[in-house]
């Protein structure tokens, strides 16, 4: 499936789907909990049906209608392997689960989950005393599950799918479990785990988890951040104001929102409450980006996701931008750092890839031309999103992917005034 865009004026108000890394811990702890628990807001897209896929071959109960999951916790040995699809996320966090579980799994992906490195979490939980054994490093990972025991554990790279692994695996554990993080990154999984009550402390860089009992819960996924980027990256490029209601406003997935104001665009946060711990808000995004953009390795993980789009809207930008210490954009759905280069040099913009990250010099002029999703649902959309800045026409292949993260994409863009045709 294919994407033809024009340039067009992307501007009003949209709501996005359920954040999908709360949507993943949210299904996962209501699949260990005892009890009952009820999630509104929960995203169609394929990654968390992947996990959701993987619950259900545990023997967790979970129906869902219209985006609300009802999950009677309790897990068992599986009859089959479990699915996690194109998901690091859910291969990762139900790795640190299953490990401590006193039964066997085998966790499998596709393609590219499948050359995307397992060692990062085998490692801690090994550690732990998981009996975990990978194919050099990469799925399938084929647990036994042991009884653990609580470790200190530094990360040596900055990712809170391991950060959460460890802390999913410490909840089951003898003892206590400390994960330290050099560079902090999202904290959803503390958060959750703290609004239900669970043992788990802040001290400076280090969280530290006892063992415990999830209780069952009821919450409301607020929209996901790293979708919301698309509409304001769009709006940005095109000269239009969005305003993007009740996303998740956790600091740690804002990066992108404090990049774009950097940059001379206005950008305005506000705040609407709290749910299970997650600030929870609406954003608009209006102006343009002007001044060229600094990215340096501790702002990374706050934007990690974001990255792309951040370098697209640098080919806008008057002066050289320069992102350094995104090494991790080599090991996601594809190879980020090469696929991005190749993708805008192709709509004509003067970027060089670096070993990690890129020197983007702007302004220039894009035009259209056809482009490949390279596999991977983030880079799709900002193909898209391109698409309403370059001249002419802009075709995008290989889009079906997007529906990993944001099946309504399309829909959602043309609702906003994006020219955008499916074929
Ligand atoms: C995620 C963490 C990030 C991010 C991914 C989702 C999560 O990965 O890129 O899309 O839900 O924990 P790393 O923690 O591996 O950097």
């Amino acid at each position: 499936m294919r994407w033809v865009l024009r340039p067009s004026q992307v501007a009003g108000t949209a709501s996005v789907p359920g954040d999908k890394s709360l949507a993943h811990r949210a299904l996962m702890l209501a699949a260990v909990a005892d009890g009952e628990s009820v999630i509104a807001g929960v995203p169609d897209g394929a990654d968390v049906m992947s996990t959701v896929a993987c619950l259900r071959t545990l023997g967790a109960d979970v129906t869902l209608a219209e985006n609300r999951a009802t999950v009677h916790g309790g897990l068992r040995a599986p009859v089959a392997p479990l699915n996690a699809g194109n998901s690091g996320t859910t291969m990762r966090l139900l790795a640190g689960i299953l490990a401590g579980r006193p039964f066997s799994s085998c966790l499998a992906g596709d393609d590219s989950l499948s050359r995307r490195p397992m060692q990062r979490v085998v490692e801690p939980l090994a550690r732990m005393g998981a009996e975990i054994e990978t194919s050099d490093g990469h799925a399938p990972v084929s647990i036994r599950g042991r009884r653990l025991t609580g470790i200190r554990y530094r990360l040596p790279v900055a990712s809170a799918q391991v950060k959460s692994a460890v802390l999913l695996a410490g909840l089951d554990a003898e003892g206590e479990t400390t994960v330290s993080e050099p560079i902090p990154t999202r904290d959803h999984t503390e958060r959750l785990l703290s609004a239900l009550g669970l043992d788990i402390t802040l001290d400076g860089k280090d969280v530290t988890i006892r063992p415990g009992i999830v209780p069952g819960f009821r919450f409301d996924i607020p929209g996901d951040p790293s979708s919301a980027a698309f509409a304001a990256a769009a709006a940005l490029l095109s000269g239009g104001e969005v305003t993007i209601r009740n996303v998740s406003l956790n600091t740690h997935r804002l990066g992108f929102f404090r990049g774009i104001q950097r940059m001379g665009a206005d950008v305005e946060i506000r705040t609407g409450g709290e749910r299970l711990g997650e600030p929870v808000g609406d954003i608009r995004v209006s102006g343009r980006v002007q001044s060229p953009l600094l990215i340096e390795p501790g702002d990374v993980p706050s934007l990690i996701d974001e990255i792309p789009l951040l370098a697209l809207l640098a080919t806008q930008a008057e002066g050289r931008s320069v992102i350094r210490g995104a090494r991790e954009l080599r090991v996601k759905e594809t190879d980020r750092i090469l696929a991005v280069a190749e993708i805008l040099g192709r709509l004509d913009a003067s970027i060089v890839p670096l070993d990690d990250g890129f020197v983007i010099d702007g302004p220039s002029r894009l035009r259209g031309a056809t482009i490949q999703s390279h596999g991977d649902h983030r880079l799709a959309m900002m193909g898209a999103v391109a698409g309403m800045r370059a001249d002419g026409e802009t075709v995008v292949n290989g889009v079906e992917v997007a529906d990993v993260s944001y099946p309504g994409f399309a829909a959602d863009l043309h609702r906003l005034g994006g020219t955008i045709d499916v074929g």
